[in-house]
């Protein structure tokens, strides 16, 4: 540690000081011509040498001092200095290390806490945005970056969320009434739209905080996304839609021939014999969508739950073939049957399987031209799974409604499907027995050519 220049000025004023007493009392002896004025002047220059080292060292103690105290607020680890002139300034520089080093912990310790803080508030889901009195952002988590860009601290939030109702509630919130004293209650909801892609439907719940925190947050925004469930709300509504008008035709259908067997027809044995075959073919076309609605949801109840069981595909696959057989010969079209001779068990449920791979066969049979091949193959795949294609030579189907397909009711041509005895669930519990094994569903078509369903499943 250099030693430091000490002023002048100083310099003067503490040596006249030190001096002034004992040469004070020189003076005051040999006025009183106790002393000798030689003697007198001796003992004062030799008390002035003294004196004026002794006052050096003590100063540049003092002012080393001083410097390491400084070095210590400015979070530096100062060596601890040597002050043999002024040992209680040194016992001083003891104490402010000490106290600098408590201090300084502290300052980690808050900072700790502060970062993990953060931490928990970046590791929540939903996207949080703390604003203050004046509605500027104060700070905002990790989800809310990513939703609304790096919305930047002490911007409006206006500049970030354009949603006049949002506004209106967060306004609403931090209003305050000529006492001083917020006028609304503490927390509010409310919906809003952001626009997309993809257009997200959130619920924003608003809440202000009882005083502002030491940021000056005030009121938080928290967005909730609600897209999925607006969606499953849209499902159910359709779901019910789509059901009842399955069922509404055929319905209509058997009332009509009744009403008609009862009146104009009642004693034409011809026309009773044609209706009752129509009548039959309506109630049996009630009974597979019943049938189907209520598989689909048996396997939904427990979708969760995956099936463990050791699944021998080549015996599930021989007899969906041959369940279908007579139905592919009635249109023509040949079955090809490709086993992969080494092929592993999979894990599942084998009746649920038969049921996927006979309503892919089923498709592929209905949806094939007359007089080709059904290519039923099944093989080893990668990590540990098994591929099961069922390839068809049909019109294929316009990548446009790939995503939708496995939508209950959802159908390329409504009107063919329901021609060809469809109900339109077929998919749909193709996708969730899939699901429910883990496994995947894979559609690939080429319109004019053919389609491809593939299904991949763990092997045991
Ligand atoms: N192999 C295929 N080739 C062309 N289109 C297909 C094929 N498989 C399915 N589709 C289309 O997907 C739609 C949905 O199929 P899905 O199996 O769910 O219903 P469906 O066959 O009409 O009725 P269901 O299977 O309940 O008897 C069908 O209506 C059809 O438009
Ligand atoms: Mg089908």
């Amino acid at each position: 540690m250099a030693d430091q220049a000490i002023p002048f000025r100083r310099t003067l004023i503490a040596n006249a000081v030190a001096l002034a007493p004992s040469w004070g009392a020189l003076a005051i002896l040999w006025w009183l011509d106790e002393l000798a004025g030689r003697a007198t002047l001796f003992a004062m220059a030799g008390i002035a040498v003294v004196t004026v080292f002794l006052v050096q060292r003590y100063l540049a103690s003092l002012a080393t001092f001083a410097r390491f105290v400084g070095e210590l607020s400015d979070e530096r680890e100062p060596l601890m200095p040597r002050l043999a002139f002024a040992p209680a300034t040194e016992e001083l520089a003891t104490a402010a290390a000490t106290l600098s080093t408590g201090w300084r912990r502290q300052r980690a310790s808050m900072d700790s806490l502060a970062a993990s803080a953060q931490a928990i508030v970046d590791g929540l889901p939903d996207p949080l945005i703390a604003l203050d009195r004046q509605r500027r952002i104060v700070r905002t988590n990790l989800a809310a970056a990513l939703l609304l860009g790096n919305a930047g601290p002490e911007r409006d939030v206006s500049t970030v969320l354009r949603q006049p109702q949002l506004l209106a509630a967060i306004d609403a919130l931090l209003e305050t009434g000529a006492d001083g004293n917020f006028a609304r209650p503490d927390q509010s909801a409310v919906e809003l739209v952001l626009a997309g892609p993809p257009e997200l439907d959130m619920m924003a719940h608003l809440r202000r905080l009882p005083r502002a925190a030491a940021d000056g947050s005030l009121a938080l925004v928290v967005l909730h996304d609600t897209t999925a469930l607006r969606r499953a709300e849209r499902m159910r509504a359709d779901f019910v839609a789509n059901a009842s008008h399955e069922l509404k035709t055929p319905i209509a259908g058997l009332a009509g021939f009744i009403e008609t067997l009862r009146g104009p027809a009642r004693d034409d044995a011809a026309a009773r014999e044609r209706f009752l075959g129509i009548m039959g073919e309506q109630a049996d076309r009630m009974r597979r969508l019943v049938d189907d609605l209520l598989m689909l949801s048996r396997i939904e109840q427990h979708e969760h739950a995956r099936p463990d069981a050791a699944v021998d595909l080549e015996r599930v696959l021989r007899s969906v073939l041959d369940l279908l057989q007579l139905k592919a010969a009635s249109r023509n079209v040949r079955i090809e049957l490709e086993l992969d001779p080494g092929l592993p068990r999979a894990v599942g449920d084998s009746d649920e399987l038969t049921i996927v791979f006979q309503n892919l066969v089923d498709n592929a049979v209905k949806y094939a031209r007359p007089s080709t091949a059904v290519k039923v193959a099944a093989k080893p795949f990668g990590g540990g799974r098994i591929a099961v294609a069922v390839s068809d030579e049909g019109d294929g189907i316009p990548a446009a409604h790939l995503p939708r397909l496995t939508e209950r009711f959802y159908r390329v041509d409504t009107a063919r499907s329901r021609q060809l005895g469809g109900t339109g669930l077929g998919l749909a519990i193709v996708k969730h027995v899939v699901n429910r094994h883990r496994g995947r569903l894979d559609i690939q078509s080429t319109p004019g050519k053919g389609s491809t369903f593939t299904v991949t499943l763990p092997a045991a």
